[in-house]
């Protein structure tokens, strides 16, 4: 048996403030309170993440959010064992003010502190959500991040590749923008997809040509870019037609491209670790219902199980980070008082990131 373990974690990396609790040792890990305050309103104006409008607004939330996490779990601070707190990579303002709060409440209350890699958080929520057994295979696909990564243990991770310059929610996120579609681009994107021809418009496949699992996105951003201005050039403007078709064609080529690598990294896996199998997908992008059909047939065909955490928990969240830290905890990771916040921090230190920062931050 177990010993139960109940750890306060908080998040602060990009521009959501969330603080959560998580428990585990007795049967399943369970979520006993989640809390997140986005700050999409806050930005909207300025069309990508300010990274000091966000720093200001952690610092203003993360004891609001405790707080309110606290009181949801019904728990008191004397009642956790550990505070787990993202120390990177991400906006570094951010990450600092998650970090100085841990550090005040690990001083405060005598609680073990850990520091806990962001990509790591979203990387282990499969064993939170479904207790997938190591090693697993992980897709992560968001605003901020895009790589494969077979997942051995809570610090052993081996990245088989990922973007090579925008995420793949970014390169929705400039489409939409591209087409006076509201933010954030994926939905309204995805929404537009549904009803467009997405054979009318060309879009290249980036790097397809290439054996590796890397992938590139600005390339299709531009090549919409170029088809939006020679319609509008021709015919005096979009007709709302066009716009469903070229969101259409964008999404496709995402996904067509995104599921080819998916095949590759599959494969490379299953060399290493022929026995069950599993895809595990995470990030916001992971919310689109055609990306989870690709994935699932891709899969099928591979014979590989493919799980997608409930959406609330692939999108940023504070249950990753204190169910990352209890798995550190298991392994007698603590930090000290002098623990840093890092803008960048990857996840496999022999495959060093190919990418600078983004609209988001430093990606890692
Ligand atoms: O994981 P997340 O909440 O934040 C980080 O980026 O860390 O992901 C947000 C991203 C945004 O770029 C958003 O446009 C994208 O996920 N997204 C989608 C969909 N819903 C959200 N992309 C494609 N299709 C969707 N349905
Ligand atoms: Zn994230």
């Amino acid at each position: 048996m177990e010993q139960v373990i109940t750890v306060l974690g908080l998040e602060s990396s990009c521009d959501d403030t969330a603080a959560a609790v998580v428990r585990d040792g007795s049967e399943s890990p369970e979520i006993l309170a989640s809390v997140v305050h986005g700050q999409t309103d806050l930005h909207s104006a300025y069309g990508g993440v300010v990274p000091e409008i966000a720093a200001r607004a952690h610092a203003e939330k993360l004891d609001v959010c405790v707080r309110e996490a606290l009181n949801e779990a019904g728990l008191t601070l004397g009642e956790i064992d550990a505070i787990a707190v993202t120390a990177g990579p991400g906006l570094i303002g951010g990450v600092m003010s998650g970090v100085m709060c841990a550090k005040g409440l690990s001083a405060a209350c005598d609680l073990p502190l850990i520091g806990v890699n962001h990509l790591a958080g979203h990387a282990l929520t499969p064993r939170l959500t479904d207790e997938i057994a190591f090693p697993y295979l992980m897709l992560l696909v968001s605003g901020g991040h895009c790589q494969f990564l077979i997942v051995h243990g809570p610090e052993k991770f081996t990245r088989l590749g990922g973007t090579i310059d925008d995420a793949p929610g970014e390169a929705f996120d400039k489409t939409a923008r591209l087409l006076g579609l509201s933010q954030p681009g994926g939905p309204s994107v995805e929404a537009e997809a549904r009803n467009g021809d997405p054979s009318r418009f060309r879009f290249p496949r980036p790097l397809l040509d290439r054996p590796d699992c890397n992938l590139s996105f600005s390339g299709l951003k531009t090549a919409l870019l170029r088809m939006r201005d020679q319609i509008t050039s021709e015919f005096g403007g979009l007709t709302r037609q066009d716009r469903c078709d070229l969101c259409a064609g964008f999404q496709q080529a995402v996904f067509d491209t995104l599921a080819e690598k998916t095949r590759r990294a599959i494969r490379l896996y299953i060399a290493e670790s022929p026995r069950d199998p599993v895809l595990a997908v995470a990030g916001g992008v992971a919310a689109n219902s055609a990306i989870r059909d690709a994935l699932l047939s891709v899969c099928a065909s591979e014979s590989v199980k493919f799980t997608a955490p409930p959406l609330a928990l692939c999108t940023d969240n504070a249950a990753m980070i204190a169910y990352a830290g209890i798995e550190l905890f298991r392994l007698g990771q603590c930090d000290g008082l002098d623990l840093t916040a890092r803008p960048r921090w990857p996840l496999d230190r022999t495959s060093p990131s190919m990418l600078g920062g983004g609209k988001k931050g430093a990606k890692a």
